[in-house]
């Protein structure tokens, strides 16, 4: 604990001395969200992330979160020095989307508006129209739909199909999964709600169709913790990344959470459902990335002015 004491410390006099802001998500270090939230940094859902960044006059922005996150910040304010505490961090869903085989995918599919969740790389995201998060993806697909277009979507084959329920929209789907939500249950989940026959259960949209199909709410990270303060219960059942767990309790004492069955969650494992890059963001790498200024996060800059007009257009759209 002492040592913890005083990395937060340096870390609090190195973001003043940097002129630099934190921007985490919910998933990282508990730790670290206290101290984006302390320093005038934010700690959200992606989309929120994106616009913070944008919008804050910062030069130098320290993402805790995973690569995309880094490299959205990037493309929208391609003059502010962008840092990571670890370049490793990625995503299931980016590196299960390779550049090359999407561009094939869209070249095979000239006809249809091309749709990608945040969780790309760059490359992907500069061959889209349209690039969503989890809080806004459902109506954006909607409002394409209603013009009669139709979706290639990449690469959540979970969100995407959720959304084409949802919307009854045409929509191709390429076919990633996260590897954190893809772990949740269905019949499990059934099981565990029997024993809790009044909580509510909280889904994020990346698990399967088997565990969104008893959600009480489906939504985004932030817009779970919303629900999570104002659905009038005691107890929920939480099917997202357990570091979401921090701020539902901060946001709603008194009420209970329940993580949601995995396959590998009994009683041996109590965290499986924990992002194993978002767990590369500590304090002691963040205090040597601000240190050092080492960890920039660099996108191409034709890639990056082609990839901003998709993120653009779904800043605009919910704005
Ligand atoms: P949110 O946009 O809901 O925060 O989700 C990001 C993510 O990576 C979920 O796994
Ligand atoms: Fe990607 Fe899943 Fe980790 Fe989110 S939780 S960053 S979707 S691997």
């Amino acid at each position: 604990p002492a040592e913890k004491v005083a990395l937060k410390e340096r870390i609090r006099k190195l973001l003043k001395e940097k002129q630099a802001v934190l921007v985490a998500h919910y998933y990282v270090d508990a730790d670290l969200q206290d101290l984006a939230e302390e320093t005038g940094g934010c700690v959200s859902d992606s989309l929120e992330m994106a616009r913070f960044g944008r919008d804050h006059p910062a030069k130098t922005l320290v993402v805790a979160g995973v690569k995309f996150m880094g490299e959205t910040a990037k493309i929208l304010s391609p003059d502010k020095t962008i840092l990571m505490p670890d370049l490793d961090a990625t995503c299931s869903l980016d590196l299960g989307c390779p550049a090359d085989e999407f561009a094939a995918f869209c070249d095979a599919h000239p006809d249809r508006t091309v749709v990608v969740y945040a969780n790309t790389s760059a490359a992907v995201k500069a061959r889209a129209d349209w690039m969503v998060t989890s809080s806004i993806g459902l109506d954006i697909v909607a409002h394409l739909h209603a013009q009669g277009k139709k979706i290639l979507w990449a690469p959540d084959k979970h969100l995407g199909s959720y959304i084409q329920k949802k919307t009854g929209a045409d929509m191709l789907l390429w076919q990633g999964s996260c590897l954190v939500h893809d772990e949740f249950k269905g019949v499990e989940l059934e099981l565990l709600k029997k024993e809790h026959p009044n909580a509510k259960i909280l889904v994020h949209p990346e698990s399967p169709e088997a565990v969104v199909a008893l959600a009480d709410v489906v939504g985004s990270t932030s817009q779970l913790i919303a629900a999570a303060r104002s659905l009038d219960a005691k107890e929920f059942i939480v099917a997202t990344d357990n570091g979401i767990l921090h701020k539902m309790k901060m946001a709603a004492p008194g009420k209970t959470f329940i993580d949601a069955p995995t396959a590998g969650n009994s009683a041996t494992c109590k965290s499986c459902a924990h992002c194993p890059w978002m767990a590369m963001n500590g304090l002691r790498n963040l205090a040597e990335v601000l240190e050092t200024g080492r960890n920039e996060i660099l996108v191409d800059p034709e890639i990056g002015r082609k990839a901003y007009v998709c993120i653009d257009r779904m800043l605009d759209f919910a704005a």
